[in-house]
């Protein structure tokens, strides 16, 4: 596996290689990697002939200096996992390389999407999500690029941003993975005490019941059980729980039957927050 910190020894590599009609596989993650990001590099082997995973914490999407300074970093071990599954390249920049001397966030329209549920509690989060995976798309030029369904909104923020800017890229969304209490895997389970991730099952617990009652009970109805669910669990307070129309996000008061909807939830454990979603 090639380990590359510039973007010109990326260029560099791509110009000088022997065939001309190849795939980049492309998996951008903030490094504490897991299964779940492992099944994203996995998907992109399958598909590509060239997978570059990238290991960057980008500081423009963290609202709280305190959550980026605690966001786990776990370089030595995420770069022999990567060696592990023979992940072509590894793109570990610095901020200076990707921001030079300005540590901002672009800003973007996303239609509406980002004003929903992370962009109402994370103020700026998406203009720092959309600044750095369209920085990283120009650097790496990806055919194919995976991205986990546990993140659906920032999803269909980054498939509406390369829609509106027209970017050469697909971008694929694949399937949530999961410990085996249910607790959506997710680099922040590593701040997490053993009781934490134990209890944390009641996340995935509710939202598969929020799967069978979606269709004997009113969302209102629903609304409120889920509320009382988190007021009496002692280990986690809900910061906010949505049924949304998957396309455009929107909040759903009733449910139409020609659509999609999927529940939302954020958590804080103490200091760690972890979101899910589920297909309903
Ligand atoms: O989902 C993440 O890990 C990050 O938001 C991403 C897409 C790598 C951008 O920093």
């Amino acid at each position: 596996m090639k380990v590359f910190k510039t973007k010109t020894e990326l260029k560099t590599y791509f110009n000088g290689y022997s065939s001309k009609n190849f795939t980049i596989g492309f998996v951008p993650t903030m490094g504490a990697l897991h299964n779940g990001h492992l099944s994203l590099i996995k998907e992109s082997i399958k598909n590509n002939q060239i997978t570059v995973a990238s290991i960057f914490v980008n500081p423009t999407q963290f609202d709280k200096k305190e959550d980026l300074e605690n966001y786990p970093r776990t370089l030595e071990s995420d770069l022999s996992i990567l060696q592990g599954v023979s992940c072509d390249i590894a793109f570990i920049p610095s901020i200076e390389e990707i921001y030079a001397n300005t540590v901002d966030a672009n800003h973007f329209e996303f239609d509406g999407l980002e004003i929903q549920m992370e962009g109402k509690f994370r103020k700026g989060h998406f203009n720092g999500v959309g600044t750095i995976v369209k920085k990283l798309f120009e650097i790496v030029t990806p055919t194919n690029a995976y991205f986990g369904e546990k993140d659906f909104q920032q999803l269909q923020i980054i498939r509406k941003m390369v829609q509106k800017n027209q970017l050469p890229v697909s971008v694929i969304g694949c399937p949530t993975f999961r410990e085996e209490n249910g607790l959506a895997m997710s680099s922040r389970n590593q701040l997490l005490s053993e009781k934490e991730k134990e209890e944390g099952a009641i996340i995935y617990e509710i939202l598969h019941e929020v799967k069978q009652l979606i269709n004997k009970e009113s969302i209102e109805k629903i609304n409120s059980w889920v509320a009382a669910q988190f007021d009496k669990n002692p280990h986690f307070e809900l910061e906010y729980f949505v049924i949304a129309d998957e396309e455009n996000l929107i909040p759903a008061s009733t449910i139409s039957s020609n659509k999609n909807y999927r529940a939302f939830i954020a958590v804080h454990a103490d200091k760690v927050r972890l979101i899910d979603t589920m297909a309903l």
